[in-house]
């Protein structure tokens, strides 16, 4: 790589991407591995991340999966651990398991309100914890938590979604606060409508195929923005590679919206 392009390599690096059987969990560690990360992948699907090693084919890294519930803390250290006991050290981490919920306030059951609070804002703070005991001890590391633009523009019936999307990008900022001084970048991502995950579950049929007419309307819809499109998993797997490599040394505390311009803050 040249000059300019080495900011972004990732060689030598250990990450560890917490959700990584998703689409865009696993775009973001092919990234990865593809500029020489070695990356632990954990998520509580452990089909699909056993799936995924086959994905790995020539990158010239080291790959370890273990299956990880991130609502449970003990799980988690161990998910950093695995990384810091077999590379050594650990550089990123990448906060993406997610949940999502659709009800209105006033039908949300608890167990709902949960589960999503659980995964998306219990789950990302202890992946800050466990990084930055490990990245302390290393001397610097990137942290990226994944947010959402539905943290930011009020959509109907993700009441539970938004309020712990929004909780992401509070704990980012403070901590960004906490632990600078330290060499450790904490940033956040909100994306906006991505192609694959979680965006296909209401065009998804019962025996799990989709209609693809209910898709292509709430593709429609989601392509009213500045740049008329959808984002793909590759989009955002380029900003976490930004925001995870030196490429980004000057930045921490900071949301990049990756929305073809939905909002802009
Ligand atoms: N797809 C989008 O349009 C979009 C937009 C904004 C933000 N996001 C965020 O990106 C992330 C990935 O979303 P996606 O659309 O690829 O959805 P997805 O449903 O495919 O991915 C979610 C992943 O989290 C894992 N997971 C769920 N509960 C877990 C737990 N307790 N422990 C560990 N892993 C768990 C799932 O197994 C899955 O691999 C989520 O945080 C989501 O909120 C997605």
């Amino acid at each position: 790589m040249n000059g300019t392009l080495s900011t972004f390599e990732l060689s030598d690096r250990t990450a560890v991407v917490a959700g990584a059987a998703s689409d865009i969990g696993t775009a973001i560690a092919l990234r990865f591995a593809a500029v020489g990360a070695n990356v632990v992948l954990g998520d509580i699907d452990e089909t699909r991340l056993a799936a995924m090693m086959d994905r790995f084919g020539d990158a010239q890294v080291r790959v370890r999966t273990l299956r990880t519930d991130v609502t449970r803390r003990s799980e988690v250290e161990a998910l950093v651990g695995l990384a810091t006991r077999e590379f050594g050290s650990l550089e990123v981490m990448v906060n993406l398991a997610g949940v999502i919920h659709d009800a209105n306030v006033i039908d949300t059951r608890e167990a709902d309100l949960d589960r999503v609070l659980a995964v998306n804002l219990k789950g990302v703070f202890f992946g800050c914890q466990a990084a930055v005991s490990a990245m302390t001890e290393g001397g610097s590391g990137s942290i990226v938590n994944m947010a959402s633009l539905a943290g930011f523009k009020p959509v109907p019936e993700l009441s539970c979604y938004a309020m712990s999307k929004a909780g992401v990008v509070a704990l980012t900022k403070v901590l960004a606060t906490e632990v600078g001084s330290s060499a450790i970048r904490v940033n956040a991502i909100a994306p906006g409508f991505v192609e694959g995950g979680m965006t296909t579950r209401r065009a998804r049929r019962s025996d799990g195929s989709i209609d693809e007419e209910l898709m292509d309307a709430t593709r429609k819809r989601a392509r009213r923005n500045p740049l008329r499109t959808t984002g793909t998993p590759d989009d955002v797997a380029n900003v976490a590679l930004f925001l995870a490599s030196d490429a980004s040394r000057y930045l921490t505390g900071q949301v990049l919206h990756a929305n073809g311009g939905s909002y802009m803050p």
